[in-house]
């Protein structure tokens, strides 16, 4: 059961990368808090399925097919969000990979598309709908980094650099728009248990590993683990929360 924030009801939510993953737990839960959710996703069926089964909820969810890295439609798309639906308030920013290289063998091509993801579409969407959340009065902007800025992984240089960009990102655009009422913070999850890093990265020695000698606590983490910090960052419970990364890994990175 997750907790219900009133103020959250009727608040127009959109996210990034809302078909699987961290994205999915959060388009359920803000479905769950009566919210308007707006989903951008290349997975356009899964975003359609995950509407349907949200039908239970006095919720809305509008499911829009994008390829976050192709900045035209990107921008495209946020135009006709803009013109269509209720002003957002709460935008999280959320799509992202996580390719493994050794060392720096990869080209400068395969950096770009990673920054094109993992950052530029985190850049776009705010650029693009700032103005309107100035309009509604404030708002909430949420990104999702990672505790890996922390471990700094020798096999994840570029996917590192731009988990840190985020949290650079963070902290400038939050100075910037906090006058009109507008929050930024991060959240930087730890190793969380989604179906793709089940079926990509996790092996069984990892997965304990972690849990029993990397974190602190002894848990495994999913998704679900993480949505309660993204509804309270959402939420009017935080406030005077801004400029703010929290680390969700259970303690495993140190900064
Ligand atoms: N899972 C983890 O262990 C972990 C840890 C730290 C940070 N993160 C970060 O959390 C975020 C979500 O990761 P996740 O594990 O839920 O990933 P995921 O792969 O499970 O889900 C990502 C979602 O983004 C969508 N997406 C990916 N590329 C896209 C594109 N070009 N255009 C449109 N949609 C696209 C996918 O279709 C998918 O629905 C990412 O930014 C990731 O870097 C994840």
């Amino acid at each position: 059961m997750n907790p219900i924030y009133p103020d959250l009801k009727n608040k127009h939510v959109l996210i990034t990368g809302g078909s699987n993953g961290i994205g999915e737990a959060l388009t359920r839960a803000f479905a769950e808090q009566a919210a308007e959710v707006t989903i951008l996703d290349k997975d356009y069926e899964k975003g359609l399925t995950i509407a349907q089964e949200c039908e239970k909820y006095p919720c809305t969810i509008n499911v829009y097919g994008v390829d976050l890295t192709d900045t035209k439609s990107l921008s495209e798309t946020l135009n006709t969000i803009k013109k269509e639906k209720p002003a957002v308030n709460v935008i999280i920013n959320n799509a992202g990979y996580d390719p493994r290289y050794f060392l720096l063998d990869m080209t400068e091509k395969e950096w770009n598309d990673l920054f094109q993801l993992n950052v530029v579409h985190y850049f776009i969407t705010c650029r693009e709908l700032l103005e309107s959340s100035i309009k509604a009065g404030g708002g909430s902007i949420i990104m999702t980094s990672s505790h890996l800025v922390w471990i700094a992984k020798p096999n994840l240089i570029a996917y590192n650099a731009t988990k840190a960009a985020i949290i650079g990102m963070v902290r400038s655009l939050a100075e910037a728009v906090g006058k009109y009422n507008i929050r930024v913070n991060a959240v930087a999850p730890g190793w969380i248990m989604t179906e793709r890093q089940l079926n990509q990265w996790v092996t069984p020695e990892a997965k304990q590993k972690t849990m029993e000698e990397l974190q602190c606590l002894p848990i495994e983490l999913t998704p679900q683990e993480l949505v309660g910090t993204y509804l309270f960052l959402a939420s009017d419970t935080s406030k005077a929360i801004t400029r703010q990364t929290i680390v969700v890994d259970a303690g495993y990175a140190h900064s």
